[in-house]
């Protein structure tokens, strides 16, 4: 394991001591998430009783292969704690995620819980948001149009940079799981993170983007010399 696994697993596994019988959990995507997962499984394997929400096909496979108990927002649509990963995070707890393409099944059940945690390894701490591009999920109808909207408003923010259609490892269209395309927009900085997420989501066939902001109430962030608590975990 490389030691930025072994510190997004340190992470994990202390977010997993915040989990206790008949929790209802939403179980983040990515790497970092993963572990968290496997913790639950384990849990679960021990007879802890949980229901749980995956916010991606990925994680729900993974759920399903260690008998971890599953529901949907439909049937609970309150949940009490979800545990995710980020691509980045500020001083103020705002987030960019996204990076695996789960973002809005992210954002919808991170919304829905009473807490999200964030666990991340500390590569992913920042001063200033915006050295990871950030995704967009947008609809595929009217792409062009669309992107030309959110140039307009990165360049107003004084972003510089492009928005990129997301491809996957064959060199398609990388298709969400909602059936959705990815604009990844690099940028170097982002400035006024609230301004930009305001103007984000007054373009129509945008759907949602990676800027999570008051949604984290802390991060459990990660290093080889041990674990740090950003905000308050309870
Ligand atoms: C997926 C996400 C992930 O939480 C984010 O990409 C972090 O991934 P990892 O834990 O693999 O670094 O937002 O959409």
């Amino acid at each position: 394991m490389s030691s930025a696994d072994e510190a997004k697993r340190k992470a994990a596994a202390k977010a997993a001591e915040l989990v206790t019988s008949g929790m209802r959990l939403g179980l983040g995507t990515g790497s970092t998430a993963k572990h968290f997962v496997d913790f639950i499984g384990e849990k679960v394997k021990s007879g802890m009783d949980l229901l749980c929400v995956p916010t991606s096909e990925q994680t729900r496979q993974q759920a399903l292969s260690l008998g971890i108990k599953l529901t949907t927002l439909d049937e609970t649509p309150e949940l009490d704690l979800t545990i995710d990963g980020a691509d980045e995070f500020d001083p103020s707890l705002r987030l960019i995620k996204g990076g695996g393409g789960a973002l809005l099944r992210e954002k919808i059940v991170a919304a829905a819980s009473k807490r999200m945690i964030v666990i991340a390894d500390r590569s992913k701490q920042v001063s200033v948001l915006g050295q990871f591009p950030l995704p967009i999920e947008v609809i595929p109808f009217g792409l062009e149009a669309t992107k030309r909207r959110i140039q307009k408003v990165i360049s107003a923010v004084g972003m510089r940079g492009s928005p990129k259609l997301r491809l996957n490892a064959k060199g398609e269209t990388f298709i969400t799981d909602e059936g959705h395309y990815i604009l990844d927009c690099p940028s170097g900085s982002i400035a006024y993170p609230d301004a930009l997420a305001n103007g984000l989501q007054n373009i129509p066939g945008v759907v949602e983007h990676g800027l999570f902001i008051g949604l984290a109430k802390a991060i459990i962030v990660a290093d080889p010399n041990g674990v740090d608590i950003i905000g308050e975990l309870g």
